[in-house]
């Protein structure tokens, strides 16, 4: 979620790195900084928040001098948007300089042995540990000092380090965060995304899970031989991570969106979840027996699947608003009424409004968001950031998908402070631990789904019908295929056909239906007949093995089982896809739809 980019060699490192993290910044990255060391092996250390590219002009006028540099672009994760936060980090001695992609989950832990050990913290972010530790094991050999400090670290990391003691070296290291070697004529490139170096050289070396690549200006080795390889995306192309649409990427990214929410997050042995943003308002939730969940547009829909979650597993009275229409009622709470407000960017302006309203009541706030820092953050008494990483498509999809795990995470959470038993606890932290690899293989169904979009491209209005937690995935659906397709398409509750939208039902009028077996699996196949009855297609998303229903539907889409709470989270993927190709095939400008906008920050 943050973008890394190194160098060694012959040329001045500055405006190498510099370029570099400008082509990165198509992510939306709060902050930056560099370290580079010269001749002398003086480090210049710069890092501010921003935007690289609104400093660019200035920083071209810093006058740096050295061959061997790291910088870094940070979309804040854990920690706030400040200067110190921003990479590089350094050890006590400023001798060990360290850039890191990804997320340290035992960091607290390692926080205080480090600090009882007499290291001095500079920072508030979790990758601040890795220089310590490194600076602990480092007795002349760098590469020696992170292969032991890497030992102690649990998380993901991609990280490239360089010292004043060691120097004429960059080490750079992996594990589950994307890093490669991009290498040139006497000269190496590190970095996260290749799209940081392709203006530069096309001949990389990817590295893989627990290798160290120890550079050299002349020369490098790693653990094993690695294969050249060519890459062949444009500059524009590997911005998007090789796909044709930042929202192609993101949906692929869906499986990761889950893992990033759930992780260090959820103890199975224990039934529960670790949110750390919670703790400080841990008891004063045990007193809480009415939610109020307020948000817009995707996030609204999260919310609603929220409701039932907590409803049946947490056991407490829920209502679902959005921030425009909750902004202007009469709501009325007490003291044992909280508040929960989840926004993709956090700057929604309705859904601050309502935010802002509840705080003048006096109640509880609580917040649900991707970017850290946020205005929503910043206002909500406590929360749990969903770390699905920017989201650059105005349809938000992954972001969704982290929403769904942390609402569920934190169903689990209140849960657990009431009635709910170890067995259950275990039951559902277990199953969301397994929704990454099962979400990734709904996935592999893109192509089927490509397909099916070429066969319905054609018509002008889809109902998408469920129930109970797969009501508001129908919704999304819906909103998801008029928002970037501009077909009409509406998402209701099974049982509302009969009240009024059969009326429409002709052999033009398709019908995506989510009918995992689940407990209103019989219901849906009802309504599944009042459709068939009057002519309409049926496209019925279901689970995997059940054949029955290939006899009432027209076309049948596999999810895998999980629980029932939990399916929205694969269900929503294949209707993503849906509506992503069926924009495509209708040539639409499928990341930027007329008329709407990623952020509304205005009413
Ligand atoms: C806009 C976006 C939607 C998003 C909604 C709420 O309408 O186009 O994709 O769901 O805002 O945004 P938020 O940032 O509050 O989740």
């Amino acid at each position: 979620m943050c973008g890394i980019v190194g160098y060694i060699g012959k040329k001045p490192a500055f405006p190498i790195l510099l370029s570099g993290l400008k082509r990165l910044e198509y992510r939306g990255y709060d902050s930056y900084g560099f370290c580079v060391l010269n001749a002398q092996n003086e480090p210049f250390l710069y890092k501010r928040i921003g935007r690289i590219s609104d400093a660019e002009k200035e920083l071209l006028d810093l006058k740096v001098e050295g061959n061997i540099g790291e910088a870094h672009t940070r979309w804040a994760t854990s920690g706030a948007v400040t200067n110190k936060n921003a990479h590089p980090h350094f050890d006590c001695s400023k001798n060990i300089f360290l850039v890191h992609n990804g997320i340290i989950e035992n960091y607290q832990e390692l926080k205080e042995k480090l600090i009882k050990e007499g290291h001095k913290f500079n920072s508030e972010c979790d990758t601040e540990i890795l220089p310590h530790l490194i600076e602990k094991y480092f007795e002349g050999n760098l590469e020696e000092a992170v292969r032991k400090a890497l030992r102690e670290v649990k998380g993901t990391y991609g990280i490239a380090v360089i010292s004043k003691k060691d120097p004429q070296k960059l080490v750079a290291a992996r594990f589950s965060s994307p890093l490669l070697l991009g290498m040139g004529q006497d000269e190496t490139l590190v970095a996260s995304d290749p799209t940081a170096i392709i203006t530069h050289t096309r001949q990389v070396i990817n590295l893989d899970d627990n290798e160290i690549a120890v550079i050299n200006p002349n020369n490098f080795f790693i653990l094993k031989e690695k294969p050249l390889v060519q890459i062949e995306w444009t500059p524009e192309e590997a911005e998007k991570g090789g796909y044709p649409h930042f929202m192609l990427k993101e949906i692929m990214e869906e499986p990761e969106a889950i893992e990033n929410a759930i992780r260090g997050r959820v103890m199975v042995e224990d039934g529960s979840v670790k949110l750390g943003g919670l703790d400080v308002i841990a008891e004063k939730l045990r007193e809480i027996n009415r939610l109020i969940l307020v948000a817009c547009g995707t996030a609204h829909y999260a919310a609603q699947v929220g409701e039932y979650m907590l409803e049946e597993y947490a056991g407490i009275s829920c209502e679902v608003d959005i921030g425009s229409e909750f902004r202007y009622r009469k709501p009325i709470v007490d003291e044992k009424t909280a508040a929960i407000f989840i926004s993709q960017s956090g700057e929604t302006a309705d859904t601050l409004a309502a935010l802002r309203e509840m705080k003048k009541k006096g109640i509880l706030t609580l917040g649900i968001t991707n970017v850290v820092g946020s205005t929503q953050a910043r206002e909500t008494d406590a929360g749990v950031y969903i770390r699905s990483g920017p989201e650059i498509a105005v349809a938000s999809t992954k972001a969704f998908l982290g929403q769904l795990a942390t609402l569920a995470m934190f169903t689990v959470f209140l849960g657990r402070q009431r009635d709910m038993a170890l067995v259950m606890g275990k039951r559902i932290v277990s199953e969301l631990s397994k929704l990454p690899e099962l979400a990734k293989k709904v996935l592999k169904l893109a192509p089927e789904i490509e397909k099916l979009a070429k066969k319905y491209k054609d018509f002008k209005n889809f109902w998408f019908i469920g129930r109970k937690y797969n009501f508001p995935i129908a919704l999304e659906g819906a909103l998801k295929l008029k928002e970037i397709s501009y077909l009409h398409a509406e998402g209701i509750g099974g049982g509302e056909l009969k009240h009024g939208p059969l009326a429409l039902i002709d052999e033009n009028f398709p019908t995506i239906a989510i009918c995992p077996s689940d407990s209103v699996y019989e219901k849906m196949c009802s309504n599944i007949e009042e459709v068939k009855a009057r002519g309409g297609p049926v496209i019925a998303l279901a689970t995997e093995g059940n054949e029955e229903i290939k006899k009432i539907a027209d076309e049948v889409i596999y999810i895998p089982k999980t629980l029932e709470m939990l399916t929205p989270i694969l269900s929503v993927i294949p209707l993503h896809l849906f509506a992503y190709y069926m924009a495509v095939l209708l040539g639409k400008d499928v990341d930027k739809p007329r008329n709407l906008a990623k952020s509304i920050v205005v009413e």
